[in-house]
């Protein structure tokens, strides 16, 4: 009777020994998903970077920059607006013809505020107020598109 006992713990040990194995030699999961997902509301996106980095820009582009500290600022401020628009290509609205125009907005907002940190970098006062003005458009045709009762003038800041 022991002895039955005894070898039926040691099959145990040995299924499950094998499982263990096999659960280790394939690759270790991720423990946090890899793929971009959207996780904040789109509200506090406009607040916490869209509004201070569009209001940051306008000042600093309000007359051309002296010292090359606030050209170096405004490339960056222009930086985080770029890197907003792969966030909002992130949270499409669900119907197919919202997602159309705002993917365009999306990209065009990464495509211009691309265009004024470049022109920051190379010190170019003209080709950023043009590029500031395009990206000042973008934020209003889109707020247009979805009703959003906010209009962006860079050139009209106290
Ligand atoms: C792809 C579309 C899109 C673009 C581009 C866009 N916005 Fe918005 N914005 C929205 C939507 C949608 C809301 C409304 C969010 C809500 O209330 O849920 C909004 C709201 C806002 C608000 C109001 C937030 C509040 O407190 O209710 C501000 C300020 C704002 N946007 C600034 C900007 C600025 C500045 C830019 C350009 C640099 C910009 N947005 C570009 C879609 C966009």
């Amino acid at each position: 009777m022991t002895r039955i006992r005894f070898w039926g713990f040691a099959a145990v040990v040995l299924i499950s020994g094998g499982g263990l194995w096999q659960v280790q030699s394939q690759p270790a999961k991720p423990k946090f998903s890899t793929r971009m997902e959207p996780v904040a509301e789109t509200k506090l996106l406009m607040e916490g970077i869209a509004d201070p980095n569009a209001r940051g820009l306008a000042q600093l582009l309000a007359d051309k920059p002296r010292d090359a500290e606030a050209w170096v600022f405004a490339r960056g401020q222009a930086l985080l607006l770029a890197e907003l628009g792969n966030l909002l290509l992130l949270r499409p609205p669900k119907t197919r013809a919202a997602e159309d125009a705002w993917m365009t907005y999306a990209a065009e907002l990464r495509g211009h505020a691309t265009t004024l940190a470049r022109a920051a970098a190379a010190k170019d006062y003209l080709a950023a107020r043009g590029a500031l003005a395009e990206l000042a458009n973008t934020c209003n045709r889109c707020h247009q598109t979805f009703r959003v009762a906010i209009r962006i003038n860079p050139f009209a800041e106290e």
